[in-house]
């Protein structure tokens, strides 16, 4: 059994951020679960599936063939067997996988290959169910949040500087949407696990926020 820390938040709390540099620090593996969800959203998308059609949802995510590797230290997302990394980080995607992730059958078959990462692993792991759902018995849970201008701001510098036009008030509008699917979804709501600590990384440094995480787990070793 390796060392587990579960990341859950909000779309735009600086969730991977934090977790590749805690990562980095601590020799554990990164997982992003996110890109995982996403790799699926792009799938149904192109299988032109309508995203409220659970029912055709649920039959055709058994088809996808999704797999993760880990090159030069980042986590690449096969998707039958082509690398999508470069093709899930767009708004229509994004928007895609908060109507799709709701699905049992996703759910399901994106769990088990997450608990599979992280079986033997010292893991650093990301999304909205780990500490509650995907890793309960994680040794360090952080719920990690921020207030929606900020996360707004952030994705909105993001965007720019991947060159995509966008306006920070449809990016504060979608986040908040999409916070709002994904707190009143049936399955796996995002919610705080019982055990987990919330950090607020608004006026945080990532290096203060991942400090105060590195501090948590340094204080259960010790214990
Ligand atoms: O963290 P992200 O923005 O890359 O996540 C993309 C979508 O996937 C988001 O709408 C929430 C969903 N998701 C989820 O339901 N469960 C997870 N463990 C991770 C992400």
């Amino acid at each position: 059994m390796g060392y587990k820390i579960a990341i859950d938040g909000p779309a735009g709390a600086g969730k991977s951020t934090i977790a590749k540099v805690i990562a980095k620090k601590l020799g554990f593996i990164y997982v992003d679960t996110g890109a995982m969800y996403r790799a699926m959203a792009l799938f149904i998308m192109n299988e032109g599936i309508d995203p409220k059609d659970a029912e055709a949802i649920n039959n055709k995510c058994k088809e996808a063939d999704i797999t993760i590797r880990y090159e030069n230290g980042e986590q690449i997302v096969y998707l039958n067997g082509e690398n999508v990394n470069s093709l899930i980080r767009t708004q229509q995607v994004s928007n895609m996988a908060s109507l799709t992730s709701p699905n049992i059958e996703v759910r399901k078959k994106l769990v088990e290959l997450q608990q599979k990462l992280a079986a033997d692993a010292d893991v650093v792991m990301d999304g909205r169910d780990i500490g509650t759902c995907v890793l309960p018995d994680a040794e360090v849970k952080v719920f990690l949040t921020a207030g929606s201008r900020v996360r707004a701001e952030r994705r909105y510098k993001e965007l720019m500087a991947k060159g995509e036009d966008c306006d920070i008030d449809i990016i504060e509008k979608e986040i908040i949407e999409r916070d709002n699917q994904d707190m009143t979804r049936e399955i796996s709501p995002l919610k705080a696990a019982e055990d987990a600590t919330f950090v607020d990384s608004s006026y945080m440094t990532i290096e203060e926020v991942a400090e105060t995480i590195i501090g948590m787990v340094s204080y259960k070793k010790e214990g």
